[in-house]
């Protein structure tokens, strides 16, 4: 069975959606099967990845039954990362997939999709909607891109909450692999300043070492619909991802050995 990690936050904007695509990228040529779900319907991964807002094949049409597991799977010729969309098109589909009836196959979907892949990451539209709610109800581990901005910083113990309620709610198994710096502009002394207090206010496992740098190639691979390392000229920028993806890899082994009994509960982190 593969792991299956989500990418959320409380915020928008703050990279969920290309930490994912490129975190993606990195595992897949480390030689990682990858399947990246896009669980925003606004399909910002889809997009991101270049594969268009296509809303015809998706969990909603799974779920519907009007498709199977393996026709809602898309994969890429050239990087070999697969792609399921929401397959939502309009208001009445993200209900359907809110429905109380819909959890229990939504969740074992995820869950398929995971005995096929090494990794399924799962790209969540921001806050604590239904849908991202039961997508993350369905991961092994969860990675948070972080701005290093005050309001942002401020508001991550409630998430961090909400994280721990999803744990003893719906997913006792649910882990918390870290946040990641994201969007740092290491000329701003107060974001430096920012890293530095949370750095030394809690464990070291909390944050990924490696941060992912403000810049302006992350437009020009939206544009392009690529991860940002297919451009020669950024090769430091995808070396971040390789050594973030290689944390992260190490990070989930950390929490699966960790393990938990029965009598005590392991904790969050
Ligand atoms: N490290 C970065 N530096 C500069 N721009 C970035 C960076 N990461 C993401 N972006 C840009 O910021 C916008 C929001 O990123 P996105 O990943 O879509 O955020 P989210 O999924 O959290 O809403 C996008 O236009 C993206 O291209
Ligand atoms: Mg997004």
């Amino acid at each position: 069975m593969g792991r299956t990690i989500g990418i959320t936050s409380h915020l928008g904007g703050v990279g969920k959606t290309v930490t994912t695509l490129n975190i993606g990228m990195s595992l897949a040529s480390m030689g990682h099967s990858v399947l990246l779900l896009d669980g925003d319907p606004l399909a910002g991964l889809s997009l991101a990845a270049g594969q268009g807002r296509r809303t015809d094949r998706g969990l909603y049409q799974y779920l519907q039954g009007s498709h199977s597991l393996e026709e809602i799977i898309h994969t890429a010729k050239d990087s070999g990362l697969a792609l399921v969309r929401t397959g939502v098109s309009e208001p009445a589909h993200i209900f359907a997939l809110e429905q109380r009836a819909a959890w229990e196959k939504l969740w074992q979907a995820v869950r398929q999709l995971a005995d096929r892949y090494d990794y399924v990451l799962i790209d969540t539209a921001c806050g604590q909607s239904s849908l991202t709610t039961l997508l993350l109800g369905s991961a092994d581990a969860v990675v948070m891109p972080l701005p290093c901005r005050t309001l942002a910083v401020k508001s991550l113990p409630l998430f961090l909450q909400f994280l721990l309620r999803l744990r003893q709610t719906i997913q006792p198994d649910l882990r918390f692999a870290g946040a990641i710096f994201s969007m740092v502009d290491s000329l701003n002394p107060y974001e430096m300043d920012i890293i530095a207090d949370l750095r030394q206010s809690f464990p070291a496992s909390t944050f990924f070492s490696t941060v992912i740098p403000l810049d302006r190639a992350f437009e020009k691979a939206a544009a392009h619909g690529v991860p940002v390392g297919m451009f020669r000229e950024y090769d430091d920028l995808a070396r971040g991802y390789t050594d973030l993806a290689t944390e992260l890899v190490q990070r989930d082994r950390k929490l699966q050995n960790k393990g938990g009994s029965s009598e005590q509960p392991d904790p969050l982190f």
